[in-house]
């Protein structure tokens, strides 16, 4: 069984393909972090993200680099929704996902095209959306918590641009851009804290299963 999971930045969908595949007892793999992991190392290596050329030499990563984390911070998001946007860059690491995804005993997969390009055969394909002004506020109030103290220096506003910013590369790109394959279960977790969203979700999905 595979169980796709896309959705843009913030919207709640890591953590909520964590907990599907915890209460299914299967793999998860955050995809994000592969392109996450293809920036950092485009910066490591002193190239940049918007040549292609750098970008593919990049997804040569050590995997060590997977557990850095650094691959969690805002700026190396930022190289990753930049790298992605290179069709070489998705095509070098198409495998890696195809062959987590057909695992057998199925896997739960997170990012933005797992259910248009990656999976497209998923028996459960979900796409998790919040608002821009609550995903800004979720990922304001988790920055403020690992920095005690400096809330002041992290604006709102600020974060609220990126955003927006990222979604439109994210959406806008000619390959594989983010957005719900027709068969997706959309789900909006504006108005859920985070336990009301996955029990939301996991409804749905024991319904597609007919578990329900
Ligand atoms: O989910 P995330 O914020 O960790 O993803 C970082 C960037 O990686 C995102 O802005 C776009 C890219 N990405 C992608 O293009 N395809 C995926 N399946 C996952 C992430």
């Amino acid at each position: 069984m595979i169980i796709a999971v896309d959705g843009p930045t913030a919207s709640g969908k890591g953590t909520i393909a964590k907990r599907l595949a915890e209460h299914f007892g299967v793999p998860h793999l955050d995809t994000g972090l592969l392109y996450r992991a293809v920036g950092r190392q485009v910066a490591l290596n002193g190239g940049d993200a918007d040549t292609e050329a750098d970008a593919l030499a990049a997804c040569d990563f050590p995997d060590e680099l997977m557990h850095d984390p650094v691959l969690r911070s805002e700026e190396t998001g930022g190289l990753a929704s930049r790298v992605s946007v290179h069709p070489a860059v998705r095509a070098a690491l198409f495998e890696r996902q195809r062959a987590f995804a057909t695992q057998p005993g199925g896997a739960v997969l997170d990012g933005r095209d797992i259910g248009t390009v990656i999976a497209p055969d998923a028996e459960v394909k979900l796409f998790i959306t919040a608002s821009v002004q609550e995903r800004a506020r979720r990922r304001w109030l988790e920055m403020t918590q690992a920095h005690i103290g400096r809330e002041d220096e992290i604006p709102l506003a600020e974060i609220e641009k990126d955003i927006v910013r990222r979604d439109a590369r994210d959406i806008n790109r000619a390959d594989a851009p983010l957005k719900a394959a027709p068969d997706a279960m959309v789900i909006d977790t504006t108005n859920f804290g985070k336990q009301e969203a996955f029990e939301a979700v996991l409804d749905a999905v024991k319904e597609r299963l007919g578990l329900a």
